[in-house]
């Protein structure tokens, strides 16, 4: 079994880092924040504050989330499309701190990381859902420079992107995530921290490669288990 497990803020490069070296090691990659960010889509969706646990926990009694093909699935629609927003990054964060949306999202990523081998990315990956993974990596980069790498992907996207909007976004997500009751960000004390704020692409691919080969020496990955996902 390999169960790589990355946390950090938001904004490090995390997710296409994750994928890149899911594909190199042959493991699932599994963005658990696209799972908040499904529930928070849905509260969006249905006007329900994020404040409101009442109203969010009964939601959830008629909500699926699904991955199948490495894509997330809310009530059967495929929703990454709409999950990448600015105001659906800061209502996951809003209602990330429910533990009824926590139990949920937690359910459900145990048992992916019960039988795959998987490269797994959040915030509580290394402490919570996964406190016994094989490798555990915390990715950290100063908060100016995810906002500018942000700030070149939405440029890039032809998009119109204000820096400072995007800068103080990052800092409130940073303090929400860091700051909540329930498994908040931060660093498993067995996890090794890697800064990528002057890492390039490759550079960092690599050198989670070479983490995850220094923890695991030779590792075949014998791919999926038997059973599939649900
Ligand atoms: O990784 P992301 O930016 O897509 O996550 C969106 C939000 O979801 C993040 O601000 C906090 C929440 N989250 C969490 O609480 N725990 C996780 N394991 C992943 C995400």
């Amino acid at each position: 079994m390999l169960r790589v497990a990355i946390d950090g803020p938001g904004g490090t490069g995390k997710s296409s880092i994750a994928k890149m070296v899911a594909e190199r090691f042959g493991l699932e990659y599994i963005d658990t924040g696209a799972m908040y960010r499904s529930i928070a889509l849905k509260t969006i969706r249905e006007n329900i504050s994020p404040d409101d646990e009442a109203a969010i926990s009964e939601m959830l009694g008629t909500t699926t989330i699904d991955f199948s093909n490495g894509q997330i699935f809310l009530d059967g629609e495929a929703v990454e499309k709409f999950i990448r927003t600015n105001e659906v990054s800061m209502a996951a964060s809003n209602v990330s701190r429910h533990a009824c949306v926590r139990a949920k999202v937690d359910a459900l990523s145990k048992y992916i990381a019960s039988v795959r081998n998987v490269i797994m990315e959040g915030r509580d990956i290394g402490t919570a859902v996964i406190p016994d993974a094989e490798v555990k990596i915390f990715m950290t980069a100063a908060p100016e420079v995810r906002a500018q790498r942000r700030y070149d992907q939405m440029i890039a996207a032809g998009k119109t992107a204000d820096y400072d909007e995007i800068f103080r976004d990052i800092q409130q997500r940073d303090y929400q995530d860091t700051h909540r009751d329930l498994n908040p960000l931060r660093q498993a004390d067995d996890a090794v921290l890697l800064d990528t704020s002057d890492l390039t692409i490759e550079q960092n691919i690599n050198a989670i490669a070479d983490i995850i080969s220094e923890k695991c020496g030779d590792i075949s990955c014998d791919g999926p288990k038997s059973e599939d996902m649900q």
